[in-house]
């Protein structure tokens, strides 16, 4: 069942329904795109089917391993950047209690490092690791990115030295192309087992291959159900072909209209602090796929209330550049209410009995409201609740959006030519050979 609604009223009563009558029919042209494989970066569509089509025994001998090394770790250190580490970021921080740190459950606590060079971070990190049980995976699709290769050297030099060099090969697991790469040659020589990063399979949609889910089920979290979602999603992407009945396509649709109609921002506007990597992880989505050809609306995330006393002001009376989508979660998993108080010297007593989100959802229609009247155009997707299979379909939905936007907007949405400049860069300035 469809968990994500679009709703498009204040879109349609500021750009007319004429504005999504015209861009139908292309919005299901670059959907066909999508379908038929038929466009520029076609190599890399292995996303679209991957929540029927992944690899079974793969996948069995995936939770295995999660069984094998959670039984001796109470950390778990993922170490990859961008599309290696995010969604699985994303899908762990929107489920696990914001205090995970400190409340320990049954599963390892997964920590991150590949996606930073900051030194005092990795210090940080090995005074941790020196007073924990942990295990590592080293996630890289090409093999040979800088960042997630340094800090793996620093772990497995910390690893090795902690439990001997056979126990430590025993606490690795590699997950990266099948046949080439560094990642791939240190693997094999060490004998670390290996997961498979797909040829087809870009990075920023990787989340559903082990690059996403092993970490996922370390943290204890269920990815039959995420698969589930991002299947029952897929049928629905795949299957529904106007703007009313397909959620993704609605989505490419106004954002498209918004950006040939001079908008060149776009917030994501969450009101719990537990989606704040699900943003992290779509404006990568976005930004590498349509940041091209000095095209594309720049994604940037703002949360609610947080956000609203430090940048509320220049939403609602800064430069008109702006589109908000309100992502907007219908039921939370517990409730608190406000209590009473006999004296009301803080003059609350008017909340007493409400629930915080009763309150944070009248923020949310307060800020729709207000920066409506601010000539802000704003689109709502409504999610029911947040859980592995709610997640799983808010993978797939904005995957197949984003690729249907980008074709829509004329770009190859699947390549990053341009996440190579400062690589060049950086490497003659370290005196890397050949550079
Ligand atoms: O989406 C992408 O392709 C990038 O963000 C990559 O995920 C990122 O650069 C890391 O690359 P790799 O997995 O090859 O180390």
């Amino acid at each position: 069942m469809n968990q994500i609604k679009i709703k498009n009223t204040h879109f349609i009563e500021k750009m007319g329904q004429a504005s999504l009558n015209q861009i139908e029919a292309e919005i299901i042209n670059a959907k066909s795109h999508l379908i038929k494989g038929d466009a520029e970066g076609n190599d890399y569509l292995g996303w679209v089917d991957l929540p029927e089509a992944y690899d079974k025994e793969e996948y069995k001998r995936m939770k295995a391993d999660v069984a094998r090394l959670s039984a001796k770790s109470r950390v778990f250190v993922v170490i990859g950047i961008g599309g290696s580490y995010l969604g699985a970021r994303m899908v762990i921080e929107a489920l696990q209690s914001e205090f995970a740190s400190m409340v320990r459950g049954r599963s390892p606590y997964v920590v991150y490092a590949g996606h930073t060079l900051g030194e005092d971070y990795y210090t940080q990190l090995l005074t941790l690791l020196d007073h924990e049980d942990y295990s590592v995976a080293v996630i890289s699709k090409s093999g040979t990115t800088t960042e997630p290769a340094v800090a793996f050297r620093i772990v497995k030099a910390h690893l090795e030295k902690k439990y001997g060099k056979a126990e430590a090969s025993q606490r690795i697991v590699a997950i990266t192309d099948a046949r080439k790469g560094a990642l791939h040659d240190i693997a094999v020589n060490e004998g670390y087992p290996t997961y498979v990063i797909p040829d087809n399979v870009g990075g920023r949609f990787s989340v559903l291959t082990p690059v996403g889910l092993l970490p996922i089920a370390m943290a204890g979290f269920d990815t039959d159900r995420l698969l589930q979602g991002a299947r029952d999603m897929r049928s629905i992407c795949i299957e529904k072909n106007s703007l009313s009945d397909n959620p993704a396509l609605m989505y490419a649709a106004m954002r498209n209209i918004l950006y040939r109609n001079g908008i060149k921002v776009e917030m994501l506007v969450s009101g719990l602090p537990n989606l704040r990597y699900l943003a992290e992880w779509w404006k990568q989505l976005y930004g590498e796929s349509e940041g091209k050809d000095h095209k594309g609306l720049l994604p940037h995330s703002l949360s609610i209330t947080t956000d609203l006393h430090s940048m509320g002001q220049y939403v609602q009376d800064g430069e008109r550049l702006m589109m908000e989508t309100m992502l907007h979660v219908a039921k939370p998993s517990s409730h608190i209410a406000v209590p009473a108080d006999e004296h009301n010297l803080d003059g609350i007593n008017y909340l007493a009995g409400k629930n915080l989100t009763e309150i944070n959802d009248c923020a949310m229609e307060g800020t729709i409201q207000a920066h409506i009247s601010g000539d802000v155009p704003v689109v709502e997707i409504e999610v029911d609740h947040i859980d592995e299979y709610t997640l799983g379909q808010m993978i797939y939905f904005f995957e197949f959006a984003c690729g249907v936007s980008g074709y829509t907007l004329g770009v190859n949405p699947f390549n990053q030519p341009g996440v190579e400049a400062y690589k060049k860069n950086m490497f003659h300035l370290l005196g890397k050979p050949g550079f």
